[in-house]
Parts: structure tokens; sequence; C-alpha cells
């Protein structure tokens, strides 16, 4: 007999439908399984075999064809074990194939029958919703349950068992219904924890750059030698971030469901993330990929902070590979049978010492480079990112009497205040526009939304001759101004504006 049932695959962080369609014939006994699964859904067989067995149902002795369509999509991972187990008890009789429509089966099957949580069940929904308009029942893992349901315009139910799901279908019980309420939780979540900017002490400088850059979205380097508070500094952006919408939340939790780091308790990220890799990860760690194709941690730090502490440590390839996200927004990950797009719009903060004994230019300490060594790692570190970055800042070691006296740090929420009313007139600026700060602008919207008054204009001329700048840190000197600008919530860019911005450019005069 014939039955088909609807599944869930993955493409980067869409949900695709899946027909899973099961025929029984009486040829030799066999179970094969087609449709351009990869090998991880081929161990589905094994797997829904013994969970059958195990729940007291019978497994035919026929030949099985189990196909997965459309063939062109490449399967991955075992999500489409529930949809199978069902097809073959549909097929044999044990369940009415009738009592299959409508209705999305996605799960894992332990050997025992019980149904495990798989990853992007909340992205499911969120396409399933979408997709279908003729009003589906979602049905995923009692553990995916509170995620899947975050959504919200979708019935989704959780299951438990194999046997659950047999009693559901057959109409003799109801399974749980999903009823997260994303709002709540977000109002819940959303109290900011993260760390503040009233604990570093001093440091005005850098803080001003963190500022300005929170405020228009630049990326930023921190240069200075050890313990000087650098990392310290760049775990408290987010805390001045604007606040994340509802629709923002969600949009990042996708992410995090795809790649299967929601608690189940509490699946809403209600926070920007803050992402810290090791100097030690791949490119793949880093960008995404993998044989069941993962978000990077790019993609993790979607509309937060990569924070990449000492980054002339970090790999060529991964420091070369991080241009296209930057450049884009997105990463593009290209297989065999397909391309895939992860999003990946998040502020880069990048940490440096001055040399590679990090003591270059201290006050107290002695610098054990030679010149040539460091002159090798001001090239290393002049490489592939740093046309990327608007701001660079020192971040100098500190008299001890300075960090005893500051005893009034501001607030992250002081400053946050400010940053969202720079955002505010960004917001207004470009919205007519694909663009959300000041750091997105082209070359084109420079000319038409940034005309510099005549002082100013003749400070970036100097600058420009005397420091031989490229015409790139041209044009980033004004998106900062831009920003400096927006936080004084003035119309036109001024002289004190391009001037403050040209400070930002240090490092376009050392090499
Ligand atoms: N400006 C500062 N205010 C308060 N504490 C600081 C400051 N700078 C450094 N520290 C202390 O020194 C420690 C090391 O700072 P860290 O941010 O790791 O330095 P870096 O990353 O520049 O090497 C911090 O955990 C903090 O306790
Ligand atoms: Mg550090
Ligand atoms: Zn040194």
């Amino acid at each position: 007999m014939f039955s088909k049932v609807a599944s869930c695959a993955l493409a980067g962080i869409e949900g695709v439908r899946v027909w899973v369609e099961t025929d029984l014939d009486g040829g030799l006994p066999n179970f094969s399984l087609v449709g351009l699964p990869a090998p991880s859904v081929k161990e589905a067989r094994e797997r829904v075999r013994a969970a059958l067995r195990n729940s007291g149902f019978d497994f035919p002795v026929m030949r099985i064809t189990v196909n997965l369509a459309p063939a062109d999509l490449r399967k991955e991972g075992s999500a489409f074990d529930l949809a199978i187990a069902a097809g073959i008890l549909a097929s044999s009789g044990q369940i009415p194939v009738d009592s299959l429509k409508g209705k999305v089966l996605v799960g894992e099957l332990s050997l025992d029958g019980e149904v495990k949580p798989v990853p992007g069940t909340m992205a499911m929904a969120a396409s399933l919703k979408e997709q279908e308009k003729d009003g589906i029942v979602l049905i995923v893992p009692r553990g995916n349950l509170a995620e899947a349901s975050l959504v919200g315009g979708i019935v989704v139910q959780g299951v438990a068992t194999i046997q659950e799901l047999v009693s559901f279908l057959k109409g003799e019980i109801d399974l749980p219904h999903g009823n997260t309420n994303a709002e709540k939780l977000l109002a819940e979540l959303n109290k900011n924890d993260h760390p503040d900017f009233s604990e570093v002490k001093g440091q005005y400088a850098a803080k001003r750059a963190l500022e300005i850059s929170a405020a228009g979205g630049h990326n930023i380097l921190l240069s200075g030698p050890p313990g000087t508070g650098k990392t310290m500094l760049a775990r408290r952006i987010p805390s001045i971030l604007p606040s994340l919408t509802l629709q923002e939340c969600l949009e990042i939790t996708k992410i995090y469901s795809v790649a299967g780091l929601l608690k189940e308790d509490t699946p809403l990220i209600a926070q920007r993330p803050f992402r810290s890799p090791h100097h030690t990860a791949t490119a793949a760690g880093m960008l995404g990929g993998g044989r069941i194709p993962q978000p990077g941690e790019v993609t993790l730090a979607h509309m937060g902070v990569l924070f990449l502490d000492e980054f002339p440590e970090y790999s060529r390839d991964v420091l070369e590979g991080l241009r296209q996200p930057l450049e884009d927004g997105c990463v593009t990950i290209t297989r065999a049978e397909m391309t895939l797009r992860f999003p990946s719009r998040f502020m880069l903060v990048a940490s440096r010492n001055p040399c590679p004994c990090g003591y270059y230019g201290h006050p107290r300490k002695e610098c054990q480079c030679t010149e040539q060594q460091i002159r090798r790692y001001r090239l290393k570190s002049s490489g592939p990112l740093m046309d990327r970055i608007d701001i660079h800042v020192e971040v100098p070691a500190m008299e001890y009497s300075e960090l005893q006296d500051d005893q009034h740090a501001e607030s992250s929420a002081a400053i946050r205040k400010r940053v969202e009313k720079a955002r505010q007139l960004q917001r207004q600026r470009f919205r007519h526009l694909n663009i959300t700060c000041n750091a997105d602008m082209t070359n084109r919207h420079l000319q038409e939304i940034c005309p510099l008054n005549k002082d100013a204009r003749m400070i970036l001329g100097r600058a420009f001759d005397s420091l031989s700048l490229s015409m790139r840190a041209h044009d980033r000197i004004i998106k900062v101004a831009r920003t400096i600008a927006d936080l004084e919530q003035e119309t036109f860019i001024q002289a004190h504006h391009i001037a403050e911005a040209i400070q930002y450019r240090s490092f376009d005069r050392h090499y």
C-alpha cells in the first residue's frame, strides 16, 4: 500500500517541506530509502526498524521503498525518522492513511521508540507558517514544543513516543499544544544583564570610540598592551547597542534553533549575541559549514558582536574568509547539490597588542621585540580585515592614580540612550534605502546624504594630503563623522566631527 506524509528539511535557516512517500509490495524483504538522502538520513532505516519493533508494532517483512521528495534537495540529519515510521505504519495498515493528512511530522527516533529533539524546529515552524496557507499541524518532539511554538500562527503539538503518535493519529488521545508567548517571554528575558560600562575605570577615549561604533554600527579595532581592559571593554558593547525588537529576537532565535543551541525552558534569544571564538578557530567553525551545514560564529553573532581578541593570532584563512560576510551581511556555503545562505550582520570588534610581546610604547615596561618582529606583526595585522574597520582606538596603560580616582564612570544605560537617539536619526535617514546604519553606506549614499560644510571639507582635504589617505579611508572618515554628528543630533557634518573622525584613523599613519 502507498502512503504519503509531510516532513520538513532545513536549507540554511529556512524550512522546506519534504514529502515522505512510502510504498510496500510483496517483493523480497528490503528497505530502501531514495531521494538524495545523506548517510545521516540512511541510518533512519535502522532506527525506525528498532523503534517500531520495540514499541510493539509490526515491522512489515516486505519490500519497503521510501522516497523523499523533492529529489533535488539534499536531506541531512535524523529529523525524518518520525515521518518515515508513520509512513510505514500507514502503508502496512496499522494506522489510517488519512490520519496523516495536513500534518507535518518532525523528530528523531531512539531505538526504544522515544521521540528525541532535533535542531531547527523553530525555523521550520516560521517557514511553514509562511508557505502553508491551508492550516497544517506541525508535530515536533516534546522537547522542541516550546521553541517551535514561538512564532505563533501555526498549530504545533509535541510528541514523546511513537506509541503516543499512533494513539493520536487513531484519534484516541490529543497531544499537548505549544503555546509559548514570545512577547511575554521577551519582556521577562530582556533585562540586559550584560556587564556594565560603569565597571571600567578611565579609558575615556576608548569608551567614546565604542559609543560611536555602537551608534553607527562601525567595526572597531582596540590596540594596547595586555591588561589595559580591551577584553573588558569589548564584552560591554552589547550593553550599549539598541535593544532588540521581537522581530529581531525571532530572527536570531531561528539561527540558534538551527544550531541546536536553544534552552528548552527559555527558548527565545532576547539579547544581542556576543561571540568571542578562540584564535584557533577553523574556517568552518568561523564561517559555517560541515557535513550537516551548521551556522558558524559569524552567523551566531548576527545582530550582535563578533570579538576577535588578539586578532593577528587567527589563521590567515579565517581572516580572509571574514571578508565576504563583512561585505555582504551573509555567508554563502556552496555544496555539491546546492548553495546555502546564513545571515551574518554583526559588529566586528578586534583587539591587538602593539607588538608580539605587547609592551611596545608602554610607559613602565620594556618591549622585548626586534624592529623586524614588530614590522612583521604589524604587517600581518594590516591584512584583510583592516580595510573593513572604520575606527581604530588606543587603549593605553593607565597610571595607578587614574584607576583609583575614577569613582563615577557612566553606566551603560546612559550611553545606550544616546546610541538609541543616534540610531533613530539613521532609521529616519535610511527609511527608503536597504540599509540600517551609517556603517552600511556606500559611496553613492555618502555623496547624496553626507554633505560637508566648507570648514569640514578643508580639514578633510588637509588630512588627505598630509596623511596620504586612501580613498577608502577618506570615505570611512565621512561615515564616522556622520555618526558623530548624529550623536549630537546635528544635520550637517561640521569641522569638529571630521577632526574627531580623522583621529580614529591612526593606523593609516603607521603603515
Ligand atoms: N580600565 C579598567 N578598569 C577596571 N578594571 C580594569 C581596567 N583595565 C583592566 N582592568 C582589570 O584587568 C583585568 C584584565 O583586563 P583585560 O580586559 O583582560 O585586558 P586586555 O584584554 O587589555 O589584556 C580585567 O579583568 C580587570 O579586572
Ligand atoms: Mg584581552
Ligand atoms: Zn614588544
